[in-house]
């Protein structure tokens, strides 16, 4: 299902206030929306949100809380009173710990849901959870990832949780099971003729677009090209012309 806006979100993935300024300064105008991860985050601290902020820019804070729902709260209501407007956790924090975070967050901020990290694979997901779930018949163990990951995530919006994070592979089966009014967060894109990188499951931006992503996570796709800008230019026009398809 195509939504009706796509908001490109870059990701600050470096490790100094400098670095990070020098790349909003550069994007400039192309890009109001970043995202500041744990890196970033625990190098520099706040004060990243609060010069994002200041130029009235949109942040992003993915710093995955996973603690007991006290502790998550306290932390996504710090977030919030930065004024993030996104932040993220774990869904396999329990339903308690996702009802305090969106309690926490109040209409101020979207809390969204990780479900399974994408650096976990079947096998691994039974040998940290204990096996459950959908049987991966393919390979003889493990769980199938996307069915875990449809699984957290129902479980999460039972717990009052309205967006998530999900590759691109997955953004249409959860939008078809969750409904319209769920944020779509969707990470590892890249465009047609770029290099993956390290990712292995990369969608392109009209790709994401289709699927229903609300945000697309952007990061080397923008950041190590040659030209940024240009770059913005081409994710931009490829999402508009994805839109009016
Ligand atoms: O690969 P790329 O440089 O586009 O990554 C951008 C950001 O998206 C990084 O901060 C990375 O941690 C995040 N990401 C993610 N989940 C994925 C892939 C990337 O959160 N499956």
């Amino acid at each position: 299902m195509v939504g009706v806006s796509v908001t490109p979100i870059i990701a600050l993935d470096v490790n100094s206030l400098g670095a990070a300024l020098t790349l909003v300064e550069r994007l400039g105008a192309s890009a109001r929306f970043y995202k500041v991860g744990s890196e970033l985050f625990t190098a520099v601290g706040p004060k990243i949100v609060a010069s994002l902020r200041a130029r009235g820019l949109d942040v992003f804070l993915d710093l995955k809380f996973h603690d007991i729902p006290s502790t998550v709260a306290g932390a996504v209501r710090a977030a919030t009173d930065l004024g993030v407007a996104l932040t993220t956790v774990h869904a396999s924090g329990g339903e308690a710990m996702l009802r305090a975070a969106v309690e926490a967050a109040g209409d101020r901020c979207r809390v969204v849901a990780v479900t399974v990290l994408t650096s976990l694979d079947g096998a691994t997901v039974v040998d940290v959870f204990g096996r459950s779930g959908e049987r991966n018949e393919e390979r003889g163990k493990g769980v199938k990832i996307e069915a875990e990951v449809a699984r957290l995530a129902t479980y999460a919006h039972r717990a009052g949780i309205e967006g998530f994070v999900c590759s691109g592979k997955e953004a249409a089966r959860l939008r078809a099971s969750l409904g319209p009014s769920c944020t779509l967060v969707v990470p590892g894109i890249r465009f047609s003729d770029g290099p993956a990188h390290d990712q292995a499951r990369t969608v392109t931006p009209t790709m994401a677009a289709q699927a229903g992503a609300d945000y697309i996570v952007v990061g080397r796709a923008v950041t190590a090209a040659t030209d940024p800008i240009a770059a913005m230019t081409r994710l931009s026009s490829e999402l508009q012309l994805a839109l009016k398809e």
